[in-house]
């Protein structure tokens, strides 16, 4: 995949459940009247409801649409919930998984990740894996150790991302997501390089290469995006309160540019 290889900078915009669906349209629709980076991979995650909309709205824009979680089932008796199969079919090609948020508010584990991913890649789908510590394991200095962790049970037995797919791993420090504040670039970098090496120690150094790309995430916004994006080590963000508004999502997008 050409785009992974060159490791352009992905920029994702995870609306999270901050929009009604006719916010979510209008967002849309301001979007699709921006002048887009060419230089620059972008993808909107809006909630389930209003994927088809900002689908339709945002299509030969260049702005990919992804989706915030997926079930691991295909179909059948699982009341409220989503498959990739029916995500790939509104024309998702990105889906969220395993968001602090999600592991948090519905408990969900590693084993749980693990099979969302992979329902999302056997769909054909791309997955945004996020990681990330709690405040508390950092301060007990085993943030390494959870990273790594959450990424070696999360890809265990999934194969690589095929041709036409990647997988984006988002580092995202739980205490870093805004309101709080940003992680010092250089500790985020530090962590890229443990993703980094759990990836490499799963798919080894040439499917590493051509088909992932590591976030960043966590209170991202223009004033500091170019202090996390380096190319070398970071090749991208995923970006929560900045990207549901089409100025602060589009200057992200220009300080990349
Ligand atoms: P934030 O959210 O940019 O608002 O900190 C990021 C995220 O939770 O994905």
């Amino acid at each position: 995949m050409q785009a992974v290889a060159s490791r352009r900078a992905l920029v994702a915009g995870n609306w999270k459940m901050n929009l009604l669906t006719s916010e979510a349209e209008a967002l849309a629709t301001e979007l699709s009247r921006s002048r887009i980076p060419r230089t620059v991979d972008v993808v909107v995650c809006p909630t389930f409801t209003a994927i088809a909309r900002v689908g339709s709205l945002l299509r030969s824009t260049g702005i990919s649409i992804g989706a915030q979680d997926v079930f691991w089932r295909d179909s059948g008796a699982s009341t409220g919930e989503v498959s990739a199969d029916d995500l790939r079919s509104l024309g998702c090609r990105y889906v969220i998984v395993g968001h602090s948020e999600r592991r948090r508010e519905y408990q969900e584990t590693n084993l749980m990740v693990n099979r969302k991913l992979l329902a999302t890649l056997g769909h054909g789908l791309s997955p945004i894996l996020c990681v990330g510590e709690s405040a508390e394991e950092r301060q007990r200095n085993i943030h390494h150790m959870i990273v790594a962790q959450q990424i070696h049970e999360a890809l265990r037995s999934v194969p690589p991302p095929r041709q036409g797919q990647e997988l984006a791993v988002a580092y995202e420090p739980i205490w870093a997501i805004s309101p709080a504040g940003p992680a010092d670039p250089e500790d985020a970098r530090e962590m890229a390089r443990v993703v980094h090496q759990a990836l490499v120690d799963t798919y080894g150094e040439t499917h590493v290469k051509t088909s992932t790309r590591i976030l960043y995430g966590g209170s991202v916004e223009a004033e500091n995006v170019r202090s996390f994006v380096d190319q070398e080590t970071i090749h991208g963000v995923l970006v929560g309160a900045q990207s549901i508004h089409a100025d602060d999502f589009r200057r992200i997008l220009r300080a990349l540019s």
